[in-house]
């Protein structure tokens, strides 16, 4: 699968190992940025992610800031982006099941590496269940008001 992944300062680390360990999984990666400890704003990483997961160029999107708040609240200004902040399994898991989140949202400076690696884990094996697309159906209407 081919991922995306985007980062702040403030979870660029997090970012950079689930890099590794999604490619050492065969995942096709493709990093964003930012790539350093300077002071970035998280809505440019939440863009570049956003847009090519609502492209298409991307069947998924992984975003990393501080508390993964900020940047979720901006990726999901993105027409087509479902982004879900997550901060354990049982979340990855509903988050798939129920949200079918297309980008996942994680706090770099909360979650440890070994918890953030099973929750990619979980969202990206966990299949979306149908039954709730009509509400995924209200949620893409809320992007168009000018259709309701
Ligand atoms: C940056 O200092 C911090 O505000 C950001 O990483 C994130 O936590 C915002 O929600």
């Amino acid at each position: 699968m081919k991922i995306a992944l985007g980062a702040d300062h403030g979870g660029y680390l997090l970012k950079d190992a689930l890099k590794k360990y999604l490619s050492d999984l065969g995942h096709e990666v493709e990093d964003l940025g930012t790539n350093g400890p300077g002071r970035v704003d998280y809505p440019d990483y939440a863009r570049l992610v956003g847009e090519v997961v609502a492209a298409g160029r991307a069947e998924r999107g992984v975003l990393v800031c501080g508390t993964g708040i900020g940047i979720s609240i901006a990726a999901n200004k993105i027409r087509g982006i479902r982004a879900a902040l997550v901060s354990s399994v049982t979340t990855a898991r509903l988050a798939a099941e129920h949200n079918n989140a297309n980008v996942l949202c994680l706090g770099g400076r909360l979650i440890a590496e070994p918890l953030a690696a099973e929750i990619v884990q979980t969202w990206l094996d966990t299949d979306f269940e149908s039954r709730h697309q009509p509400r995924l159906d209200k949620i893409a209407m809320l992007e168009r008001p000018g259709e309701r």
